[in-house]
């Protein structure tokens, strides 16, 4: 459990909550490319933190992170006219290139210099990973672009998925690097039941944790199926502060990786980006992977990527489904995990809550966020932010190792020594 303070410290992210502010100093995912993938195309509005943005991609093919709102008297430049280097609010007709610069003012005369004064407010961008980032820290101040391995991999060598869920951010990490969880919650999607009963049918793992440049990573410890006197199976997740998770990699190099993000929109809802990568070099269909997660814009997703299986209609459970063998009667597992997520409320009372020793995991990750929060508190230095990191040693594991040798000794140190 938290106490209320930590637990207002930990998932407030607008305004001037101290997280949020935080969470700033880091990149962080404003849309998917594909949303903007066409220049001149329609502008993308997207909130973070919450702060209205609007993503666009101008004539030259330059994306652009602005204000949502134009500083004439505010209408939404989401429903600008985005053409000839930059985009043309729909109201009066002001317009904006990439930079924020004001270009054209046609409803004020020429010579008072009115529009020289006029300045959007434009935020540096980055493409990498199928995705749009962002910084939105102080101008000037943005670290390094962390290049993880699998954003170096050509473009249908992973997939993207996005969906928006009403809970706080925290929360959905929460979920996100909950190890026990997945064989009950997901039984029956992830699990093919004739290799788990192969690995490990061990459903009280023993759970670990270790601090970390980046953030933390756990191991969740089971006793496998063969050789349980002299091995021991282990699947370590990361978590990089602030919002993302490495998912423990197959073991099986056929079947795709997976990262998650979780970028808070603001205190109670969430944008998840979930990225499948191909661990061995073949192809992963996007629109694929986004049908077997049940995650298809247009059909499970409404038209700002919020899945249309809410707290209202019941997230569809299927109950009848239930009684014939299906555990949540819920489709997807993303859909599953976020239902569960959902129904705890927006922003879960830690107070109330009785943490096992499964919960490991969950206790590390609040206690290097608070952590993390103090550091930028202090003015100290951001966890996750040394520029001698380097990205691509960062990786999850899962495997069967010799029970005499420690799993922290697995990987490779995320800096290289001195
Ligand atoms: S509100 Fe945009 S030009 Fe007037
Ligand atoms: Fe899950």
């Amino acid at each position: 459990m938290l106490t209320h303070e930590d637990n207002e410290l930990l998932t407030r992210v607008t305004g001037n909550a101290p997280m949020g502010q935080m969470m700033r100093r880091y990149w962080v995912p404003a849309c998917l490319a594909e949303e903007v993938a066409e220049p001149d195309g329609t502008p993308v509005r997207t909130t973070i933190l919450g702060e209205r943005l609007v993503v666009f991609r101008d004539t030259d093919g330059t994306v652009a992170v602005i204000d949502e709102r134009c500083p004439h008297r505010l209408a939404s430049l989401a429903l600008g006219r985005n053409e000839e280097g930059g985009i043309r609010c729909i109201y009066h007709g002001w317009k904006f290139n990439v930079a924020g610069t004001c270009v054209d003012m046609p409803t004020e005369p020429n010579e008072h210099g009115f529009r020289d004064r006029i300045k959007l407010k434009s935020y540096p961008t980055y493409e990498a990973g199928g995705m749009i980032w962002t910084y939105l820290g102080p101008e000037g101040s943005a670290p390094p672009f962390p290049l993880y391995d699998w954003m170096q991999l050509p473009r249908n060598q992973f997939a993207t998925v996005k969906v928006g869920e009403i809970t706080n951010y925290a929360q959905a990490i929460e979920g996100s690097i909950d190890s026990s969880h997945s064989w009950f919650l997901h039984q029956g999607i992830l699990w093919d039941w004739k290799l788990r009963s192969q690995t490990s049918m061990d459903t009280s793992p023993k759970m670990e944790a270790q601090d970390t440049e980046y953030g933390f990573r756990y191991a969740a410890i089971r006793v496998p199926t063969n050789d349980p006197e002299t091995t021991r199976y282990v699947r370590v997740t990361l978590f990089l502060v602030p919002f993302t998770a490495f998912i423990p990699r197959p073991m099986d190099r056929t079947k795709t990786a997976h990262v998650q993000i979780f970028v808070p929109i603001d205190d109670t809802r969430t944008m998840f980006y979930g990225i499948f990568f191909s661990q061995d070099g073949s192809p992963v269909d996007e629109a694929a992977t986004r049908r077997t997660h049940h995650l298809v814009p247009g059909e499970d997703l409404d038209r700002n990527w919020f899945k249309l299986g809410t707290v209202e209609n019941w997230f569809n459970q299927d109950r009848e489904a239930m009684k014939n063998g299906d555990w949540t009667g819920i489709k997807g597992f993303t859909n599953q995990d976020m239902a569960c997520q959902e129904t705890m409320g927006p922003i879960v009372d830690r107070t109330q809550e009785h943490l096992g020793t499964s919960d490991i995991a969950i206790i590390r990750m609040r206690r290097r966020m608070l952590e993390a929060v103090t550091r930028f508190q202090n003015g100290d230095p951001l966890i996750g932010l040394d520029p001698s990191i380097d990205w691509s040693r960062v990786k999850s594991e899962q495997l069967i190792m010799p029970i005499t040798q420690p799993w922290q000794s697995l990987g490779t140190p995320a800096t290289q020594p001195a």
